[in-house]
């Protein structure tokens, strides 16, 4: 399972600290182990339910809003570190697993994915965050998942935070005019 994770996530070798790094694969592997997806099922389904037809698969929704967070990390570091203090570490960890709850989300159905009866009392970012905590994922992090969907507009969101959150809804909203 540890080698499926990786296989996954490339980007998981950007994240510095070993430690860290450890909790953020260790908690994908206990998403898979409690999903009803594989890991090939999330190169093809479609990374929303919320827009018909979804031309792109979870992981490359999933890996594009980590390249977007890390690249908007850095020029923001460039140009505002001084005032600004940014953690990579964080920004790339709670990039990597801000929709690791919707392998507990979604269910499959004669090959098609769908919200499950779990998906739709708990959405991701709570099983997200539920996962995370039994892996020892530290709570800035935790913070991150919780507060990245719609559901975080109620929190006062930290700096890593606002990237990941803006990162994930710049490749999400376009879609949502593709579908009208
Ligand atoms: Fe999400």
């Amino acid at each position: 399972m540890r080698d499926a994770v990786r296989k996954l996530w490339p980007e998981l070798e950007w994240i510095h600290s070993h430690e860290l790094r450890d909790q953020v694969t260790r908690t994908w592997i206990k998403a898979l182990q409690l999903s009803p997806l594989t890991a090939d099922d999330l190169d093809h389904i479609p990374f929303t339910l919320l827009v018909p037809n979804c031309p792109i698969s979870f992981m490359e929704h999933k890996r594009c809003v980590v390249h977007i967070a890390q690249k908007a990390a850095e020029s923001m570091c460039e140009f505002m570190g001084r005032a600004l203090p940014i953690d990579m570490d964080v920004v790339i960890a709670g990039a990597i697993l801000a929709d690791v709850g919707k392998l507990l989300e979604y269910e499959m159905v004669d090959g098609k994915v769908r919200q499950s009866k779990r998906g739709e009392l708990l959405r991701h970012p709570f099983t997200g965050v539920a996962i995370a905590m039994e892996c020892g994922v530290p709570d800035a992090i935790c913070h991150i998942i919780a507060s990245h969907a719609a559901e975080g507009d109620l929190v006062k969101r930290n700096t890593e935070a606002y990237i990941v959150h803006h990162a994930d809804f710049m490749a999400y909203l376009p879609f949502k005019n593709l579908a009208k």
